[in-house]
């Protein structure tokens, strides 16, 4: 199953939630939404059944369980598979684009980075704590309780903003300013924290420091197109749409 295939199954389940979030859907309205994600779903279900069926792969591992603990049944494992696309590809795509559009914003950072990448991980976690690319997770209070003076009732929604904790200025000095050398600057939240903490937080990183230096390597003196400014945007999912950047061509090499 190629990567493409499976974003765009992806794609049809983000319309459907934004469909019956009320979220404006361009394509068709929420039926048409509702019924390209089931048919997409379809598809998926088929392949992880494909998978199970294959010994020793990761959804015939979840199937099968371990000493003491059932493994999932098939439509478990299937909904696992969507969650992790849930978790892993919107956030992904924007901790590396905000990263990006962070490094490229100061071009003597991007110098320095280019020339050590071990500045690179530090870059990363600054761009995490300024702009989590998850920026808000939901809550439901088990208990009344009182948060900051707001009293909340049990079974209330609390809709906690991860960017605001990750500028709280009593836990970071300056918290607007991005600054790659703060000490602190791991503490953020934007892999929340607890029991659920995010299962992918490792991957995330990696593969955005992978991202960052295959820029960094193959567009030499990338930098942001001035003519084309990108800001992030979005209230759960935050990261730029786009961000357009120019480099230099290498010289034609001489013809022998
Ligand atoms: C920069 C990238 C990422 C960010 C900012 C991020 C953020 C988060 C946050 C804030 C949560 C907590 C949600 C909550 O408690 O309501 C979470 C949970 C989760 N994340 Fe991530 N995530 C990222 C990448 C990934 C990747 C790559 C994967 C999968 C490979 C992933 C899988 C998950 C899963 C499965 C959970 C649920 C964990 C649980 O409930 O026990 N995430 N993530």
């Amino acid at each position: 199953m190629d990567a493409a295939t499976v974003r765009s199954w992806y794609g049809t389940f983000v319309d459907a939630v934004s469909a019956l979030t009320g979220s404006p859907d361009g394509d068709g309205g929420a039926d048409a939404a509702l019924e390209r994600s089931g048919a997409a779903y379809a598809k998926l279900t088929d392949a992880v059944a494909e998978a199970m069926a294959r010994p020793g792969s990761l959804p015939a591992e979840a199937a099968r369980g371990e000493a003491g603990r059932d493994g999932l049944a098939a439509a478990e494992v299937v909904a696992n598979a969507a969650v992790l696309m849930f978790g892993g590809i919107d956030t992904t795509e924007g901790l590396i684009t905000n990263a990006a559009l962070h490094l490229l914003s100061d071009p003597a950072l991007a110098r320095a980075v280019r020339d050590d990448r071990e500045l690179l991980p530090a870059v990363i976690e600054e761009s995490l704590r300024t702009e989590p690319p998850a920026a808000v997770v939901d809550r439901y209070a088990v208990r009344d309780a009182d948060l900051g003076g707001a009293p909340v009732r049990a079974g209330d929604l609390v809709r906690v903003s991860i960017t605001a904790a990750n500028r709280d200025p009593a836990v970071f000095a300056d918290p607007d300013r991005f600054d790659p050398h703060r000490a602190d600057a791991g503490e953020h939240l934007a892999f929340a924290h607890g029991p659920h903490f995010c299962f992918g937080a490792t991957l995330a990183r990696l593969e955005a420091r992978a991202a960052l230096g295959a820029v960094l390597d193959r567009f030499p003196g990338v930098r942001l197109d001035p003519g084309r400014p990108a800001r992030p945007v979005g209230l759960v999912f935050r990261k730029p749409d786009r961000l357009d950047v120019r480099w230099d061509a290498p010289s034609a090499r001489p013809r022998r």
